[in-house]
């Protein structure tokens, strides 16, 4: 499939190339970046070229995936934002890192958002969950501005993280009503 490009009122959501790899890095780079990740060390510098031929496989297989967040103004690389199919449980969760240049200012939920009703609408998925660690605020809190449910503290990647969800009718439901 050709991986679309989606734009929102102020990021363009577009594919992954191999290029992006040094930026990607650079990015996970940033101080405390991984705090809340299972895994908090350093990515290696291969890591950022396995993630991008991951999710460009990714969209290959299930038809949707992680894409690049680029700021249109200065055509930036500034995060990852996506979906992602967990084939221990059969979930699909939607995820998303910005560089710190930018948090503060609703990216991540203008993209989430995006990325839901994308998975809704083109991938025909019913629910769609969120994982974030307990302490990570400010995840927590685009996942509530994205009107998810929080169901449960649930273990994944081996630590124990709360599980947030939206059905696609209430996530319809709440985008007529506003
Ligand atoms: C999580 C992350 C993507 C948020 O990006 P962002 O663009 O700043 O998010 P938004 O601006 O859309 O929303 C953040 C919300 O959290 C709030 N917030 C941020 N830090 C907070 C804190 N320490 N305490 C309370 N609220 C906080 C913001 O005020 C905002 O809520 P508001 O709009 O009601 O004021 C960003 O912090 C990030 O990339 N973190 C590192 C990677 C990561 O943890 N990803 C999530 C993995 S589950």
């Amino acid at each position: 499939m050709d991986i679309p490009t989606l734009c929102t009122p102020r990021l363009l959501l577009r594919p992954w190339t191999p290029e992006d790899a040094d930026r990607l890095l650079g990015i996970l780079q940033e101080p405390d970046i991984l705090r809340y990740f299972p895994r908090t060390e350093p990515w290696p510098s291969e890591g950022a070229d396995r993630y991008i031929a991951h999710h460009l496989s990714h969209w290959q297989e299930r038809g949707c995936g992680h894409w690049a967040v680029v700021t249109p103004a200065d055509g930036q690389v500034v995060g990852w934002n996506g979906l992602e199919f967990l084939p221990e449980t059969g979930e699909t969760e939607v995820a998303y890192l910005l560089s710190r240049e930018v948090w503060g200012h609703g990216y991540a939920t203008e993209a989430a958002r995006a990325a839901l009703q994308f998975g809704f609408t083109n991938c025909s998925l019913d629910k769609i969950i969120g994982l974030t660690h307990p302490e990570n605020v400010a995840s927590r809190r685009v996942l509530e501005k994205c009107r998810m449910a929080l169901i449960d503290r649930q273990f994944y990647f081996g630590i124990e993280l709360c599980r947030y969800w939206v059905e696609r009718e209430e996530f319809f439901s709440q985008a007529k009503g506003g």
